[in-house]
């Protein structure tokens, strides 16, 4: 991700969420030491992205979406297989993240990709929604 994509992916962000990040958000991302915001491209154009921060053995999912209409084509699984891949090669052991409870999609998604439930953050989401806590490590495959 560069600034030259913030356009194309605060679009998806913002038609993804009920409370999107801010462009500064994805920017601070793009310079920070330790992430590495990655998008991907099809015929030129933003369909995804994924917003990976790393630090020694844990990694950490910070963000995930794909445009509406490339849903279902296994572009989150390939987004998610790349953060693998570099967060093995920074030498991180175990990947995190936080998921909304209703949200099945991506909670199946990284059941699929090896993540389990570890925990739960009580009414986080605007101090009603409920997050689950997930873990995958990173020793095993995918
Ligand atoms: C969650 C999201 C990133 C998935 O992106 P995607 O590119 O459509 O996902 P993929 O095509 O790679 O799907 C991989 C697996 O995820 C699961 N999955 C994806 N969408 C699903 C859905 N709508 N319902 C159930 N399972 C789903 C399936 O297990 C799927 O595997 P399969 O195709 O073999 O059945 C996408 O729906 C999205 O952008 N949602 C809004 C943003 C969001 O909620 N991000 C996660 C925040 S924690």
């Amino acid at each position: 991700m560069t600034d030259d994509d913030l356009d194309a992916v605060m679009a998806i962000e913002t038609a993804s969420y009920s409370t999107p990040w801010k462009q500064d958000h994805f920017r601070n991302e793009i310079a920070a030491r330790f992430s590495w915001p990655y998008v991907a491209v099809e015929e030129g154009r933003v369909v995804g992205y994924v917003c990976l921060m790393s630090l020694f053995e844990e990694a950490q999912i910070l963000n995930v979406a794909v445009s509406s209409n490339h849903r279902g084509r296994g572009i989150a699984r390939m987004l998610l297989m790349e953060s693998f891949r570099l967060a093995r090669e920074r030498g991180a052991e175990i990947m995190v993240l936080e998921v909304r409870a209703s949200n099945d999609a991506a909670i199946s998604l990284y059941h699929q990709l090896g993540f389990r439930r570890v925990g739960v953050r009580i009414k986080y989401y605007e101090s009603s929604e409920d997050a689950i806590l997930m873990e995958k490590s990173l020793k095993e495959n995918p």
